[in-house]
């Protein structure tokens, strides 16, 4: 479902949106978006205010690291936030979000 403009999401930049009650974060890394729960596992804070480093977000918490294009925290690969795909068409970023 269409989302931002892609011209309102910079590379190296993050932004929060909600889609069908969802909190998600999209992030512009190497010219492609990537779409993670914006909710992290560690204890449920959303990752605005936290710092983007290519494509590593981390918390702003606690500091907990993960890697946007697969979700993995970066010191358990076990643990992971969920990936939406993403693609970017006709100037908007759009995401899939899996029914159920
Ligand atoms: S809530 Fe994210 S690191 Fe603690």
């Amino acid at each position: 479902m269409p989302t931002i403009k892609d011209s309102e999401l910079a590379e190296g930049s993050m932004k929060a949106v909600r889609l069908k009650g969802k909190p998600i974060l999209l992030v512009k890394f190497g010219g492609e978006v990537y779409g993670v729960s914006n909710y992290c596992p560690h204890a449920g804070c959303t990752f605005q205010g936290g710092i983007l480093t290519g494509c590593i977000v981390m918390c702003p918490c606690h500091g907990w690291k993960f890697d946007v294009r697969n979700g993995q925290y970066q010191e358990i690969p076990q643990v992971k936030l969920d990936c939406y795909r993403c693609k970017i068409e006709n100037g908007k970023i759009y995401v899939e979000i899996p029914r159920g």
